[in-house]
């Protein structure tokens, strides 16, 4: 595990207590415990904008198990880079995968520190499988490509699933996410697939949606309309359903009533590179 990314500061000491994050507030959304003040703030203001929040992470957890499922089953799928991983919580992505192919290989990354401190849930690994856990930035790709521990762990000439689940949404338009993501893609085996899942305010009325994009905008946090979606799956193939909302994807064996595409406000999508 990179332990000092920056070669002299411990994850503890970078963690900033005082400005929220992604991850915590997320914490906070999953009604975990590694979350502060300004963290609960934020996912309260936000909470004001968007009240099923919580609903909505819940509900992107649930769909990230079912892909995983699906990818470590149906497809055979046995490595797993998964980019935004958040704050370890079970069942995290190589508890799901190991259930079903004890071999799978996963690497987690996030530029989160308080992730990084949490990291070694994320590295308990069965023996016939590996995990391996990577300080890094989406914004640099290239960085994580080339890190020793995705090397060391995952063989890229065979297919890995890229997981982008509930990131992208924290890279705005200016930091052009599709070009972020590019040599993410290039770097994949044919037969990959990337699962992705995104916040969107397509379910809500248009007035509605005005202003909470201007709330959530303030913390860091950009919806997408569906168009702004399907250019991220670009030159993909997705998989039966398609792009669909977060609740209907491959909802079969969840238990019923499920939450409306407004509630969790969010598209998902597993797509396969050709
Ligand atoms: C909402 S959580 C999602 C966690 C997990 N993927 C899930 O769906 O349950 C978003 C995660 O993305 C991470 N994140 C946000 N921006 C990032 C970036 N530029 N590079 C790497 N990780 C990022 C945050 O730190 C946080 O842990």
């Amino acid at each position: 595990m990179d332990e000092t990314p920056t070669g002299t500061q411990p994850a503890t000491s970078r963690i900033d207590t005082s400005v929220a994050h992604p991850a915590r507030r997320y914490d906070y959304f999953l009604g975990g415990k590694d979350n502060f003040a300004a963290d609960r703030e934020s996912a309260d203001r936000m909470m004001t904008a968007l009240p099923t929040a919580r609903v909505s992470a819940l509900e992107n957890r649930r769909f990230l198990r079912r892909a995983v499922e699906h990818l470590a089953g149906e497809a055979g799928i046995r490595q797993f880079l998964d980019i935004g991983s958040g704050i370890p919580t079970s069942p995290n992505t190589h508890e799901i995968a190991q259930g079903i192919a004890p071999d799978a290989r996963v690497v987690y990354v996030d530029n989160d520190p308080i992730v990084l401190a949490h990291a070694r849930a994320l590295l308990t690994s069965g023996p016939e499988g590996a995990t391996a856990y990577v300080d890094a930035d989406l914004r640099e790709p290239r960085r994580i490509l080339e890190h020793p521990d995705v090397r060391g762990t995952l063989d890229l000439s065979q297919p890995v699933a890229l997981m982008l689940v509930a990131v992208l949404h924290f890279i705005p338009d200016t930091d052009d996410p599709r070009g972020l993501i590019a040599p993410l893609i290039q770097a994949l085996a044919p037969g990959s697939y990337l699962v992705l899942s995104h916040a969107t305010l397509d379910f809500m009325p248009a007035r509605a949606a005005e202003h909470i994009r201007s709330l959530t905008s303030a913390e860091g946090f950009y919806p997408r309309p569906r168009a702004g979606i399907e250019t991220l799956l670009s030159g993909l193939d997705p998989v039966d359903p398609g792009l669909v909302p977060t609740p209907e994807w491959r909802l079969q064996r969840e238990p019923a009533p499920r939450p409306s595409a407004a509630d969790v406000a969010g598209y998902a999508a597993v797509a396969r590179v050709a």
